[in-house]
């Protein structure tokens, strides 16, 4: 039987990219008996997958939703994850205007990406997210609010990094010795459903995470050594990009990625940005992390293709 001490946690934007991955490990053996009850919320409801009761006792059911009965929706929850994706920061912002009228004691954001904190470029897709962060703030101040940044998606290594490996060529701005952090989609909902289970006043309000660290160096090395052949690394200086780059709001973000990655933007290292995995994860013991190695061997050293999507970095 469920006990009733259990928190009951809801995920929005389940149909999504991430949202499945995050979905995914919150009803894996290793967490689903943490809760007493697993809400997938979707504007579709007929898309998700349908009800049912595990055998650790954890109901899983699914809730329609949409901008006008979110209040509705959200009751009864004490965790909301947010998975929802670029389109919908105006549905986020009903959201977290609906926020007051519920019992939701633990917000995960949709952040899941790099830690746009640590610096000023104006791309449209964070500056969504920081007034996101400030209306919750505003609405609920007393609400345990954790910002999840779990830098770049290890899967989408490829040209919209600067990584071209099927052509042999590697572009960096700046240091190309920069560690730069990777998170596999499945750690990602890994660690999203660790923090879950933590009593609120233990879950951080940042938290930074690394399925693997590597600068483009290292990461063309181990490329060759899985079987890409040639790779060449082009420099290109730094302050000449930044200059051109930072002219004004752009929807793309490759060039602010690129420009992050040489600028130790996107390094959740001890060292740099900070590094949560033990806290996570402590000493793998929960799961392995996805590493570049991994990602170099299961694609034979030709990661990736470019699978860039606009405002989604
Ligand atoms: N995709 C990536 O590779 C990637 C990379 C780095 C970071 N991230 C971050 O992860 C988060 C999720 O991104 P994603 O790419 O997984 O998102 P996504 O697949 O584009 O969308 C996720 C879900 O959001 C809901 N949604 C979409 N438009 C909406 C709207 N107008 N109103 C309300 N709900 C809407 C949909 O769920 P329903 O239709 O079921 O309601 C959709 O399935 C974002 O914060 C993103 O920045 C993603």
């Amino acid at each position: 039987m469920a006990s009733i001490t259990r928190p009951v946690v809801a995920i929005a934007g389940v149909t999504g990219h991430l949202g499945k991955h995050v979905t995914t490990s919150f009803l894996s053996s290793t967490f689903e008996d943490k809760f007493s009850e697993i809400i997938l919320l979707s504007r579709n409801e007929t898309c998700l997958f349908q009800p049912s009761s595990s055998e650790t006792g954890v109901k899983l059911s699914t809730r329609g939703y949409n901008e006008n009965n979110l209040k509705e929706a959200l009751q009864g929850i004490q965790i909301l994850v947010n998975t929802i994706g670029p389109a919908g920061h105006d549905f986020g912002t009903k959201l977290a205007d609906a926020l007051p009228g519920t019992h939701i004691r633990v917000y995960f954001p949709s952040e899941f990406s790099v830690d746009h904190y640590a610096h000023d470029f104006a791309h449209p897709e964070w500056q969504q997210k920081k007034k996101h962060f400030a209306n919750v703030q505003r609405v609920v101040p007393h609400m345990k609010v954790c910002r999840v940044f779990s830098g770049l998606v290890l899967e989408d290594t490829g040209p919209g990094f600067g990584l071209d490996t099927q052509n042999g060529k590697y572009t960096t701005v700046g240091s190309f010795r920069t560690p730069v952090s990777f998170t596999a989609v499945g750690d990602v909902g890994r660690t999203v459903a660790t923090l879950a289970t933590l009593p609120a006043e233990k879950i951080p309000d940042v938290v930074h995470v690394g399925g693997d660290s590597r600068s483009v160096a290292e990461i063309a090395g181990i490329m060759k050594s899985a079987g890409a052949g040639r790779i060449d690394i082009d420099c290109l200086p730094y302050e000449k990009y930044k200059k051109e780059n930072n002219v004004g709001p752009s929807s793309r973000p490759d060039p602010y990625v690129w420009f992050l990655m040489g600028d130790e933007g996107i390094a959740h290292t001890a060292a740099f940005l900070g590094d949560d995995n033990e806290l996570v994860n402590p000493g793998q013991r929960l799961w392995r992390w996805k590493t570049v190695e991994d990602l170099a061997e299961e694609t034979c050293g030709k990661s990736a293709k470019d699978v860039v999507r606009p405002g989604r970095k």
